[in-house]
């Protein structure tokens, strides 16, 4: 059976990648601190506890799962985190700083290290990170200091990670879902939940070996690091 886990899955983008490949029948290890939102979710769904910046809960789910074969991880759990104060220049706020880069850089990189086997083992072996283009240098127009550099380092990091991994045949892309409207996102987002999720659902099923180590957003289209 084909499987996918996902982290951040009971809100927001998660939820929705959770609800959209539970309805295709595949097993869906949905990792988020609380269930919440999952109940109700139709199909094979298994709800694991997970806080992403607790390191010892990250790999004792890599062992528990240690039988598992999983097509697709996506990392997918990140803050935004205050604007001013905080993240504007003359605000900054370093407490703010470390927790954003813990969850949105630290947190993704050791959840591929502690699942890198587990896809590789299985059939489609991808490995997406869920990144935003306010980490792209080429088209930066300022401003949330913090969240565009983790997001800018975790490119890296999935750029990284398509080296090393090449040999087992994963495919690792840092994949921007778009600007949606979501908590995150807020509701003037242009874009809609129903809009992103299910194309960033096709654009996944449509990578190959050829995308790995590439940074491309929800509609398939590259974009500049
Ligand atoms: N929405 C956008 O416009 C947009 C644009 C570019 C990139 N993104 C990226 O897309 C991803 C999902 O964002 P979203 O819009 O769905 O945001 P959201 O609605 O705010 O949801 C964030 C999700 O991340 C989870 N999360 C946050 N910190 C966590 C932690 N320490 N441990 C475990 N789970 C944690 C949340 O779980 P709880 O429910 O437990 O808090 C929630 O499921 C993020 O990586 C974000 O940076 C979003």
């Amino acid at each position: 059976m084909t499987s996918v886990l996902i982290t951040g899955a009971a809100r927001g983008l998660g939820l929705e990648f959770t609800k959209l490949y539970a309805a295709r029948g595949w097993k869906v290890l949905a990792c988020a601190r609380k269930p919440g939102g999952l109940k109700g979710v139709k199909g094979d769904v298994q709800h694991h506890p997970l806080e992403v910046t607790d390191y010892e809960a990250v790999k004792a789910l890599a062992q528990e799962l240690s039988g598992e074969a999983i097509d697709i991880l996506i990392c997918n759990a990140g803050i935004a985190g205050r604007g001013s104060p905080g993240q504007e220049f003359g605000t900054f706020d370093a407490a703010e700083g470390r927790k954003i880069f813990e969850i949105n850089t630290v947190a993704p990189l050791m959840m591929a290290e502690a699942f890198a086997e587990h896809v590789a083992r299985s059939q489609q072996k991808k490995l997406i990170a869920i990144t935003s283009i306010l980490g792209s240098l080429a088209n930066n127009s300022g401003g949330r200091y913090f969240y565009r550099a983790s997001k800018a380092a975790l490119n890296m990091e999935w750029n990284c990670l398509a080296k090393d991994l090449e040999g087992k045949g994963v495919i690792c892309v840092a994949l921007h879902p778009g600007w949606v409207q979501t908590d995150m996102g807020g509701p003037t987002a242009p874009l809609t939940i129903d809009e992103s999720v299910p194309a960033m659902v096709r654009t996944i099923d449509g990578f190959t070996t050829r995308h790995n180590g590439r940074y491309i957003q929800y509609d398939g289209t590259e974009l500049s690091w």
